[in-house]
């Protein structure tokens, strides 16, 4: 799929068929991920893959009941680790590189599923202990999203956007 197609095609997806991801797939997500930029490439952040179905309930209940991350055949976690960005960057590391490379890294992997024909939504709505642990973690990381990944089981409308005028403020 062309890279605009991709772009033009993401939206989030909150079902999902009961059809496993192929190997080869993920491995391509989890790849792209690697490829994603972060502040001074310290990679400020880990990925939890979770296909265990008690851990994926565990997620669902961290996540306010969000049922739709049970329900496709595997997650992805991205928790932010300030320690590993602090040791270059201190404070900012601490308190925004790490959050941003976690982000950049989720962003990637929402679109290269998108381009494998599969599907997911960004679930930033949870209890950070909750997750934590459900993944076995302690407080030196910071969930910053949780993508349910998996076969698409609808196909809602595209969501609109701002108008660009409104969105962009140009300074000539
Ligand atoms: C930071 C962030 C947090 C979000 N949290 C949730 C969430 O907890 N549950 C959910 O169903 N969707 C969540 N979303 C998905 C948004 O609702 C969705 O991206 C937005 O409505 C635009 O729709 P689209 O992705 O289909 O274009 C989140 C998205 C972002 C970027």
């Amino acid at each position: 799929m062309d890279f605009f197609e991709v772009i033009r095609t993401r939206q989030s997806i909150r079902a999902f068929q009961d059809r496993p991801v192929e190997p080869e797939k993920l491995q391509q997500i989890l790849e792209a991920i690697n490829r994603a930029p972060s502040a001074g490439n310290l990679q400020g952040y880990e990925v939890y893959l979770v296909t265990n179905r008690a851990c994926l309930q565990a997620l669902t209940k961290a996540a306010v009941g969000q049922d739709f991350i049970e329900q496709a055949p595997l997650a992805l976690v991205f928790c932010a680790h300030p320690a590993r960005s602090a040791r270059r960057y201190g404070q900012r590391g601490t308190t925004l590189y790490c959050v941003q490379d976690a982000t950049i890294g989720g962003a990637y992997a929402q679109l290269a599923v998108t381009a494998l024909g599969l599907a997911t939504a960004w679930v930033g709505a949870f209890n950070d202990d909750g997750v934590r642990a459900a993944l076995g973690v302690g407080h030196d990381l910071r969930p910053v999203a949780i993508l349910p990944i998996g076969y698409a089981a609808e196909t809602p409308e595209h969501r609109s956007r701002r108008a660009l005028v409104e969105l962009v403020q140009r300074i000539e």
